[in-house]
């Protein structure tokens, strides 16, 4: 949904050259008229053991003589036979939602977050400065952008000795600003190469370790976005999502031999983020196809509302990043500060009621959790199975 305000901003809203006044086109954002179903859309309330591997351990878990949930809201009987803390991974975990979250759920003292991080010390002072207990989350590095990083960073976690409960695929990027495509260290268009292809290595070599543990509760989380939904008006704003027949990711999304853009066309910076988030959302439905039923992992994806202030927005121009959190907090009353996003994010973590796999979380005004409606595109079955082959090749997996 941030997302959608971000382009309809962008594509709306044009940057004065050469002391030229700015343009504003009377469509909705800073104009009078913002229709109510402009509206809805950027509020979604207007619509409807394994046993411990021999190993350095980064961090001792501590058993719990209490009996423990990992729940941060009501404990189910269930939860109640773990005797020791939850482990959760959660990427981009040093700002935004990734941080919220971390912190929400460190501070119940029931789980161990490892803040999978490429910024080491960012994360680690970030962590300080939102005060997550430190006996509560390890740091360890992850470079999406890095295949070679992202195989490390689970050999590292794997001679932690920690088992693996709850994985969470948050970190992001998104350059709208962008003029010319630019790449991971393999070589892939950088959002969707960090986004997606780096997010799928790393859940698809974790899928092991969800598998072996004993929790009661194991699940795989791939933040999406309402950005890639073109069921909805926001979803409409150009750029829109479009993954095509994937022609330029099967070609390597290299910009040499092949397109930088998944769809074969040409780059735009905010359409890759887009189609890097309808990569998240049908990647979490191939998983749940494949692998819910034989290993009783959840696999859920959601939107956490818009979250307009965080560093997502780094690379848009400053105009936007000023306009952005008040447009959506006045305009759209779809805006949801950082600490309200991660508290959302770490039910879909740990609440007993939001068990259920296969599907798109979001919430309504109240900050009630609904199932949503995923678009046409973000729901194809046979796409959804074309992307998993294809992105199996590109991370070398296949
Ligand atoms: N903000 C919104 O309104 C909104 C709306 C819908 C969905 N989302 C989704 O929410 C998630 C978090 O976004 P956010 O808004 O919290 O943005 P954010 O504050 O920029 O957080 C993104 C995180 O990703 C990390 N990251 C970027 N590239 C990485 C890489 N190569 N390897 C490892 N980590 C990397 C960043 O690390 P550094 O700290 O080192 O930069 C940062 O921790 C994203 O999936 C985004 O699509 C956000």
């Amino acid at each position: 949904m941030a997302l959608q305000g971000a382009s309809l901003i962008s594509s709306t809203l044009r940057i004065p050259k050469e002391n030229k006044p700015i343009a504003l086109k009377e469509t909705t954002l800073f104009g009078v008229a913002v229709p109510t179903t402009f509206r809805a859309e950027f509020n979604p309330s207007f619509a409807g053991n394994k046993k411990e591997k021999s190993g350095l351990s980064v961090r001792p878990i501590r058993a719990q003589t209490a009996i423990t949930t990992p729940s941060i809201n009501q404990a189910s009987s269930e939860e109640k036979k773990t005797l020791r803390k939850g482990n959760v991974i959660i990427t981009g975990a040093s700002s935004g939602l990734g941080l919220a979250t971390a912190k929400a759920l460190a501070e119940t003292g029931k789980w161990n977050v490892i803040m999978a991080c490429r910024n080491f010390l960012k994360a680690e002072k970030a962590a300080k400065a939102v005060g997550i207990p430190k006996e509560n989350y390890t740091v360890m590095h992850l470079d999406l952008a890095s295949l070679e990083s992202v195989r490390q960073f689970v050999d590292t976690f794997r001679h932690s000795g920690m088992p693996l409960d709850v994985l969470v695929c948050n970190a992001a990027v998104y350059l709208p600003t962008a003029k010319e495509p630019t790449f991971t260290a393999e070589g892939f268009e950088l959002s969707v190469g960090t986004n997606h292809l780096g997010h799928f290595l790393l859940s698809r070599l974790l899928l092991d370790d969800l598998t072996k543990s004993e929790y009661p509760q194991r699940r795989l989380i791939i933040v999406g976005s309402i950005t890639g939904n073109t069921n909805t008006l926001a979803g409409n704003v150009p750029p829109k999502a479009n993954l095509g027949d994937l022609r330029g990711l099967a070609g390597g999304l290299n910009g040499l031999g092949s397109s930088s853009m998944i769809d074969g066309g040409e780059f735009d910076g905010a359409k890759a983020y887009k189609d890097s988030k309808v990569c998240n959302m049908l990647t979490m439905q191939e998983f749940h196809k494949r692998y819910h039923e034989e290993t009783g992992i959840t696999f859920a994806s959601l939107y956490p509302g818009c979250i307009a202030e965080t560093g997502l927005f780094r690379e848009h121009i400053p105009l936007f990043r000023i306009l952005f959190p008040p447009f959506q907090k006045y305009i759209t009353k779809g805006y949801v500060s950082e600490e309200e996003a991660g508290k959302r994010l770490a039910k879909v973590v740990s609440d007993p009621t939001l068990s259920k796999s296969g599907v798109y979380w979001s919430w309504n005004k109240n900050s009630s959790s609904f199932e949503n409606q995923l678009s046409k595109e973000a729901s194809d079955k046979e796409k959804a199975r074309k992307l998993w082959e294809v992105s199996e090749k590109l991370v070398g997996l296949a």
